[in-house]
């Protein structure tokens, strides 16, 4: 498996790739993950380097990306997600490989920590821990622990509201 950041050309094999990770948490049509990422790629706060897929024998069959979010307005922090591994791939390590790649990019890039809302029993095998008890507060607290928080470094996670990047809307 190789990991690279994504090129433009990549983007339709991304596309059917959420669409199908996706497709049986959709209630039928399109998940909405699909035109997520499209908005991400167009939006401001869309770092490419953030961007990454998995290639299996050149087939993209993964891709995870992070986007530029603020705490209290002012402080950089990224927004994970979506992420999405092909279901004829999944369970092969391919998803905490993604995980892992960004986090290794993301300290090498100074970051001081990555903010996602997923599943309690997958990511804090890589180091998320729920964020709202370590004073970093989502905009619908009924998120719960789903809300979770990575410290990168040994620079401590800052505190306060989170806003990911606009095209979510939270
Ligand atoms: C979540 C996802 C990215 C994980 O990718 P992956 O390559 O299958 O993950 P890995 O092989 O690294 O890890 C597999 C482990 O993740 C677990 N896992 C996968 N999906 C999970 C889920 N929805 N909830 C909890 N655990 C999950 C598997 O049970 C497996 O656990 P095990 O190692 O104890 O057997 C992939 O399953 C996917 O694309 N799912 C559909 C889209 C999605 O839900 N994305 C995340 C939104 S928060």
């Amino acid at each position: 498996m190789l990991l690279r950041t994504e090129e433009l050309e990549d983007r339709p094999a991304i596309s059917k790739l959420v669409a199908r990770a996706f497709a049986d948490q959709a209630k039928g049509g399109e998940p909405g993950e699909v035109a997520l990422l499209e908005q991400l790629y167009a939006c401001d706060e869309y770092i490419q380097q953030f961007s990454v897929v998995a290639l299996v024998e050149d087939q993209i069959v993964g891709h995870v990306i992070a986007t530029r979010g603020w705490l209290d307005g002012d402080v950089p922090l990224l927004g994970l997600g979506p992420i999405a591994v092909d279901p004829e791939f999944q369970g092969k390590g391919i998803g905490g490989a993604l995980l892992n790649e960004i986090r290794d990019r993301a300290i090498a890039a100074g970051e001081r920590g990555i903010i996602l809302l997923g599943h309690t029993t997958y990511y804090p095998r890589f180091g998320y821990v729920p964020a709202i008890p370590a004073g970093i507060i989502p905009s619908d607290v009924s998120w719960g622990d789903h809300f979770m928080a990575l410290q990168l470094g040994d620079k401590e996670l800052p505190q306060g509201k989170f806003i990911y990047a606009a095209p979510f809307g939270v």
